[in-house]
């Protein structure tokens, strides 16, 4: 007896679906060019400096025997470029806005969120035990009517993206902040991908926009190039996710080797201003050439996710495979990692591509359409 046979049923049923997700080729084939990747800034294919000696493994949890200097050193890195108090490394955003939320919301408490947030913030939520209000995308007085109701709550807390990983667009932060400070709730931003590639020095979308979220959310593995994450805020929050966020307390402390290239990396996204100069071009070039060639993307998208919306997950799955024959790697984005009827291929745009890498893409979305 197989104990596990309702597994192929369910497998045949999303491929029925339109949903199945098959593995792509280990590396995009040579020649093809990556128009998926969160590789922002170009960093991910860097070799690390040599000269970076740390250990390879943190041989356990931070709080058992695991805490390197180089955690410290990064993570003292990433509060001053972000100008808070503190942070604490993740070893993935995943589990840095799983472990976060979880560990500061609780039952009697009202957790507001953003109806596309990420799955790992959606997922902290439900763990949390908190009431959540799921609010229209982008919607403040959503926001408002949700914190008025809660009024009564334990706590209240404000969770969104500053840019959305989807749809690329991005909340009003200063009414938010507002809206939090009014209401005494906690604002909970997820900057993943807007670090390194908005705001001063790439400081992201809140210090563009001169918030300040009480606990922000980044990754290392997105426009740095890395792998891992970090919550920020205040020195009582990174002690308190410390010995509360289940994610960091019993999970073996990230690579003190990927920590010390942190604060490399860090340290060059805060001075990269031409790396994001060229992300902009090569983001507005796509943009431009795909509007000319009747590509509908998402309006209030903007910066460097470019979401072509084709509806059902087939339409997705066609394009992706027609660009694919055309050199250029798009995949399709399907539920649920997107609501239903919004399939969609989320192009975005690298510092890494070149003016002829451009002009080869849309040439290849001009091939795909035809
Ligand atoms: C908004 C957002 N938050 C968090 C994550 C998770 O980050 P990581 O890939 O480091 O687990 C992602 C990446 O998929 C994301 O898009």
């Amino acid at each position: 007896m197989n104990a596990l046979r309702h597994l192929q049923d369910e497998l045949s049923e999303m491929e029925r679906a339109g949903l199945l997700r098959t593995p792509p080729a280990a590396a995009a084939p040579a020649g093809m060019l990556v128009l998926c990747s969160n590789d922002y800034l170009g960093y991910a294919g860097l070799p690390l400096p040599s000269e970076l000696a740390s250990a390879s493994g943190a041989g356990a949890s931070r709080l058992v025997s695991g805490n390197h200097e180089a955690h410290l050193m990064a993570e003292r890195e990433i509060a001053a470029w972000l100008e808070m108090e503190a942070a604490l490394l993740f070893s993935s955003g995943y589990a840095a806005n799983v472990g976060a939320v979880a560990a500061l919301a609780r039952p009697g408490d009202v957790i507001v969120s953003d109806a596309l947030n990420h799955a790992s913030l959606i997922d902290g939520c439900r763990l949390s035990g908190a009431t959540i209000e799921v609010v229209r995308h982008l919607d403040a007085e959503a926001v408002e009517s949700a914190l008025v109701r809660a009024r009564g709550a334990r706590r209240r807390w404000v969770v969104t993206e500053s840019l959305f990983s989807m749809d690329g667009d991005t909340p009003d932060l200063p009414h938010l902040r507002e809206l939090c400070d009014r209401h005494d709730a906690a604002l909970v931003v997820d900057e993943a991908h807007a670090l390194g590639v908005c705001g001063p020095r790439g400081t992201g979308l809140c210090a563009e926009a001169g918030v300040r979220p009480d606990v922000l959310i980044g990754t290392l593995g997105k426009s740095l190039g890395l792998h891992g994450a970090f919550v920020a805020g205040s020195s009582t929050l990174r002690t308190y996710l410390w010995n509360r966020a289940r994610s960091f307390v019993y999970s073996t402390g990230i690579s003190p080797m990927v920590a010390l290239a942190s604060v490399d990396r860090v340290r060059r996204a805060a001075a990269d201003d031409a790396a994001r100069a060229r992300l902009t071009r090569v983001a507005r070039r796509l943009r431009s050439g795909l509007q000319a060639l009747g590509a509908p993307l998402l309006p209030g998208s903007s910066g460097p996710i470019l979401p072509w919306v084709l509806k059902s997950p087939g339409a997705a799955v066609e394009m992706s495979q027609r660009l694919a024959g055309a050199g250029v790697l798009v995949q399709a984005i399907r539920p649920p990692t997107v609501p239903a009827g919004t399939s969609r291929l989320r192009i975005t745009a690298s510092a890494a591509l070149s003016e002829t890498d451009v002009e080869r893409a849309l040439a290849g979305f001009r091939e795909a359409l035809r």
